[in-house]
């Protein structure tokens, strides 16, 4: 019986690509260009599967145009890449990695916050730059982390996560908002209060965002949200590009209507709002929050997974949709 055909549309473990070539006979973008719609088109041809990692829009259109293709595994929780009502209704299945990255995206979250609120970047251009010259009683004195209000929008694994390393490890109070609220056993075990978003918003000392992007959280943080914000606050958003307006907020932190931010993710990134590369309280990474070299292996093997399952038939592990075949 001959293999089903897949595509793997970005650069994966070698590991992965051996593992899939098992299963199926692979074409693997080895020279990881990002290829444009038209091109993924063309090269989905004749697929019936694809795994892709969260950089790739699967709408209508694409699938109106490559009718074999029977599934997508995202290797990313994140799927706002899937038009899913449009796949659902074209009985393409899709899947993403949820678990394997919650931690370690708590991690980095963790750190970004650090290094946003004590000024770590900026700091070390200054010192970088042959700039320190002298102890100063004031020099980067950032904002306090240890006892201080931590507010968490968005209460899923990751921000959960989140929430236990500030609650347990630096003895933050955690307040949280969410479209649902916690079990009182789920409260008690990260030490985190349910709010509502004002009241978080205008009493959190660093606010750290961690909610899916939707047409419903597009533009949670905009002018009016950083106007509820106190002036020595810190924002991170570990989410997704877009649910911050990137514009509102480096306005924000040129007039220090928020003290600084942390920023993994970018409003049509890879691209970054010229604005907050001239600032210097904003401290900005790649879109790296689940980038450690376990949990990337990780997803890329969840991903490969759920193709696996798909066509032996078996139960898939992560579905985010279930569309009637
Ligand atoms: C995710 O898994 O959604 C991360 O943002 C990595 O893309």
């Amino acid at each position: 019986m001959s293999k089903p055909s897949i595509l793997v549309v970005r650069a994966i473990f070698p590991e992965v690509l051996d593992k899939l070539a098992q299963y199926f006979t692979v074409e693997s973008n080895t020279g990881d260009q990002d290829w444009e719609p038209g091109e993924l088109i063309q090269r989905l041809q004749g697929k019936a599967g694809a795994l892709t990692t969260g950089g790739q829009r699967i709408d209508a259109a694409l699938l109106a145009a490559c009718p074999q293709l029977r599934i997508v595994a995202n290797m990313a929780v994140g799927y706002n890449n899937f038009d899913l009502d449009a796949m659902t209704a074209a009985g393409v299945q899709g899947t993403n990695t949820p678990d394997v990255l919650s931690e370690t995206t708590a991690d980095f979250g963790f750190a970004l916050l650090m290094a946003t609120a004590r000024r770590i970047t900026e700091s070390e251009h200054f010192l970088r730059a042959g700039s320190w010259k002298q102890w100063r009683y004031d020099m980067f004195a950032g904002a306090e982390i240890h006892g201080s209000r931590l507010g968490i929008i968005g209460m899923g694994r990751i921000g959960q996560g989140v929430a236990r390393r500030g609650a347990h490890g630096f003895g933050m109070e955690v307040v949280y908002h969410n479209r649902s609220r916690l079990t009182p056993a789920m409260e008690a075990e990260c030490k985190a209060r349910y709010v509502s978003k004002d009241e978080l918003l205008r009493t959190a000392d660093h606010v750290v965002l961690v909610l899916p992007y939707t047409a419903g959280s597009h533009h949670t943080i905009g002018a009016p949200e950083l106007a509820l914000m106190k002036p020595t606050a810190t924002l991170v958003n570990i989410a997704r590009g877009g649910i911050v307006d990137d514009m509102a907020l480096a306005q924000a932190l040129r007039e220090r209507r928020i003290a600084s931010a942390g920023l993994d993710v970018f409003e049509g990134e890879p691209k970054v709002h010229p604005d907050l590369l001239a600032l210097p309280n904003v401290v900005l990474t790649p879109h790296i929050a689940s980038a450690t070299v376990g949990t990337r292996l990780a997803m890329a093997n969840l991903a490969a997974d759920n193709l696996i399952a798909f066509f032996e038939g078996r139960g898939l592990l992560t579905p985010v949709n279930s569309p009637v075949f």
